[in-house]
């Protein structure tokens, strides 16, 4: 029987005419308010920043970029909960780095969810593709079901 109790939406915070992310995040939010599930919302801060050549910042300035960018996602987390989160959800807010989808996959097992729900595009633009790479990895490796949420113009050929 389809009851989940713990449901894990990763969030890229890609939002725009299509919704992307955010579709998905609602769609999570009605179910979780349905099933009385518990919400993680989970952003991966890409681990490609640490592997980019950046000789030219000292430790502390990379730790100091570092800082920034977990307080941009703390920022944005805090945003979606504004928007978008009720009260009587629920919800925890994570963040993690390194590869969102490994990432991902991790939390799944940490916390034992029962669903992820992802939207099958996030912020790049590869429309030759039914499913975004980070989309594709998760649906192919997790050991929970997962519902792809499509944005409602891809379903016009957008
Ligand atoms: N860094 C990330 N942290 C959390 N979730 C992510 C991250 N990157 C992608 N996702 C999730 O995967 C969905 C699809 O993104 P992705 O597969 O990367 O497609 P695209 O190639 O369009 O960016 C996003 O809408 C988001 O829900
Ligand atoms: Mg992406």
């Amino acid at each position: 029987m389809f009851n989940p109790k713990k449901i894990l939406v990763p969030t890229d915070f890609s939002e725009g005419e299509d919704r992307r992310s955010v579709y998905a995040l609602r769609q999570a939010i009605e179910i979780a308010s349905q099933f009385n599930a518990e919400l993680i919302i989970l952003h991966v801060i890409s681990e490609n920043v640490s592997h980019m050549p950046l000789f030219f910042l000292d430790d502390e300035k990379l730790a100091g970029l570092q800082d920034k960018l977990k307080e941009h996602s703390e920022h944005e987390l805090q945003k979606l909960k504004e928007k978008y989160v009720s009260d009587d959800i629920k919800v925890s807010y994570k963040i993690r780095q390194g590869s969102a989808y490994h990432e991902i996959l991790e939390e799944e097992k940490e916390s034992k969810v029962d669903l992820i729900v992802i939207s099958s595009r996030g912020h790049s633009h590869l429309t030759e593709f039914f499913y975004g790479s980070t989309t594709e990895k998760v649906v192919r490796r997790a050991t929970c079901s997962v519902l792809v949420v499509r944005n409602i113009n891809e379903r016009d050929g957008n």
